[in-house]
């Protein structure tokens, strides 16, 4: 206990000026924002014997000088001095008394203002000690305006990539000063700029500086700004004006004769949104059967080789055009990846289906044989082409056989819905649409398997000579039909 006053005692002696059992008793340092009110407290402590106190001068002390602010005498009363008249008072009503008690003179001070920031001394003037004083530092603080400003509502990404300020945020006239932070996924740097001002404040401004483009577009950016102990955020959401960016979809690399309901559509990532979409072929017009549905190109009827081009969409939007490209080429027969499959030899199912294939194969080599021969005994009336192409699955639909031969690896071969088709098609020519057809047989690098029958020379032949063959350029008689999923038989087979 007698520890704790002795403590407390030495601390009270470092702010008191010691004399011969007076004091004068302060806080050392006040604080307190523009506009707000402190209280600056001093106490007089007087000790036995006690001393006379003639007179408690308040001064404003800064840069080495000194101002009065208030006067208390115990004769002639109080008195509170320009400037400070309106905003200064004494706390204890007992010194604003006729005859007033001296002991406690804490001012109040309100409406502070960033000038009022001094130190300031509170002066005893006693009987027949002389003089006692103390200082309170007061410091004032002012709130700062914080607000983020987008350098513009929109922002237009330029092809030059060139660098800009997209957000400001700004920290005025604060005291003390505040300290920005960015928070953002945007990639981007900021600058940081302080500025003093004459009454003591500082403002505080920082700029984000991205380049915009269209990965900037809908970003989110947060200033934070740090005063003191307080934390002011603030957000907003880029919006970056970009031209389009165009891809070209529904080319897929398969489209084969006669397939149906092929479509380009041209699409764009824009901000605005495209306004203007045009399809152009490059080196011609485009083909006869195209319609145009803002940004799609449907194309009326089966696919023929005049669709093969290279298409081009521009779409426009306020920033700009860019433009779209693919290249469309057409294949006499479907691709069917799916069936690379079955010939891979690593697959112990693919080798036990290719051997059953072989077999198969000779026994619709067979059949083919035989059919052809009772055929041409019945039909053939020796003038026909000299070659003639039995293509893809013929085999099948002659010999009814569902099963495939064995082929080269790299061969692709229509697409399933050929042995699904065409059984139900040769059961009756109600099912039969397309109709005979004129072949560009130069037109196309055809890869597929079919057999040769040398029907010209086939007397001089043993007739065997119907061969499996690979032949990249074939030609196609007048006399085949085509279907109207894309592959041809030959007519005979329907009039068989
Ligand atoms: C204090 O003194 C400095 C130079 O010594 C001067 O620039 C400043 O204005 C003075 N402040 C006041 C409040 O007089
Ligand atoms: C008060 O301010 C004066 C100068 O204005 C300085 O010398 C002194 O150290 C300050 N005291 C405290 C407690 O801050
Ligand atoms: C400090 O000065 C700035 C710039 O002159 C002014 O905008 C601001 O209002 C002043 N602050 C106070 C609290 O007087
Ligand atoms: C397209 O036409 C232009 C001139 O009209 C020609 O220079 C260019 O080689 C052609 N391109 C193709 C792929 O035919
Ligand atoms: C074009 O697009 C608009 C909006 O996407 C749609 O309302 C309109 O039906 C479309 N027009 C055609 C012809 O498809
Ligand atoms: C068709 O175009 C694709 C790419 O679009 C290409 O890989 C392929 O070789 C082309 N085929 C022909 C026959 O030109």
């Amino acid at each position: 206990m007698a520890m704790c006053v002795g403590i407390w005692i030495l601390l009270l002696a470092l702010h008191i000026q010691a004399g011969n059992g007076q004091m004068v008793q302060m806080d050392p340092s006040k604080s307190g924002f523009v506009g707000s009110q402190v209280e600056l407290r001093c106490i007089f402590i007087n000790s036995n014997p006690p001393v006379k106190i003639s007179q408690v001068t308040w001064q404003k002390f800064l840069n080495g000088t000194k101002q009065n602010v208030a006067i208390a005498n115990p004769a002639l009363g109080v008195s509170v001095l320009q400037p400070f008249k309106e905003r200064v008072s004494f706390k204890q009503a007992a010194v604003r008394h006729r005859t007033p008690s001296l002991e406690d003179t804490t001012i109040v001070f309100s409406n502070l203002q960033l000038s009022d920031e001094a130190a300031y001394i509170c002066e005893y003037t006693t009987f027949p000690a002389g003089n006692r004083e103390n200082m309170v530092n007061l410091t004032v603080y002012a709130r700062p305006m914080t607000r983020m400003t987008l350098t513009t509502p929109t922002i237009v990404a330029r092809a030059q990539k060139r660098k800009m300020t997209v957000a400001t945020c700004v920290s005025a006239n604060g005291k003390p000063p505040s300290v920005i932070k960015w928070d953002t996924r945007l990639k981007g740097e900021a600058t940081f700029q302080e500025t003093r001002n004459q009454n003591g404040t500082v403002t505080v401004r920082s700029n984000y500086v991205v380049v915009p483009s269209r990965e900037t577009h809908k970003q989110k950016l947060t200033c934070i700004v740090t005063y003191q102990h307080e934390k002011i955020t603030d957000s907003v959401v880029l919006n970056v004006q970009y031209e389009p960016d165009v891809k070209i979809e529904g080319f897929d690399g398969n489209w084969y004769l006669n397939r149906l309901n092929v479509q380009l559509t041209c699409r764009a990532d824009a901000n605005p949104p495209v306004t203007i979409y045009q399809w152009k072929l490059l080196n011609g017009s485009l083909p006869s059967n195209v319609e145009i549905k803002n940004n799609t190109l449907f194309f009326k009827g089966p696919v023929t080789y005049d669709l093969a081009g290279t298409y081009v969409c521009d779409a426009t939007n306020g920033i700009g055009t860019r433009t779209g490209i693919v290249d469309v080429n057409i294949t006499e027969f479907p691709n069917n990846p799916v069936d690379e499959i079955q010939t891979e030899p690593h697959n112990p199912t693919a080798a036990i289906g290719g051997a059953v294939g072989g077999v198969a194969l000779l026994a619709v080599a067979a059949i083919l044989l035989f059919v052809f021969l009772r055929r041409r005994q019945r039909t053939f009336k020796g003038d026909y082409s000299t070659k003639k192409h039995v293509f893809g699955n013929g085999y099948s639909k002659a010999g009814g056989l569902p099963a495939h031969p064995p082929m080269p690896k790299n061969l692709q071969y229509p697409d399933d819905s050929d042995d699904e088709k065409k059984p139900a098609q040769i059961g009756g020519p109600g099912g039969f649409e397309a109709g005979e057809r004129e072949f560009d047989a130069e037109a196309e690098d055809l890869k597929r398997p079919y057999f040769t029958v040398d029907e010209g020379e086939s007397r001089d032949y043993d007739e065997r000579t119907l061969a499996f063959q690979y032949d990249p350029e074939p030609e196609i008689a007048d006399d085949m039909i085509s279907q109207t999923d894309g592959s041809v038989i030959s007519k005979k087979e329907w009039y068989v």
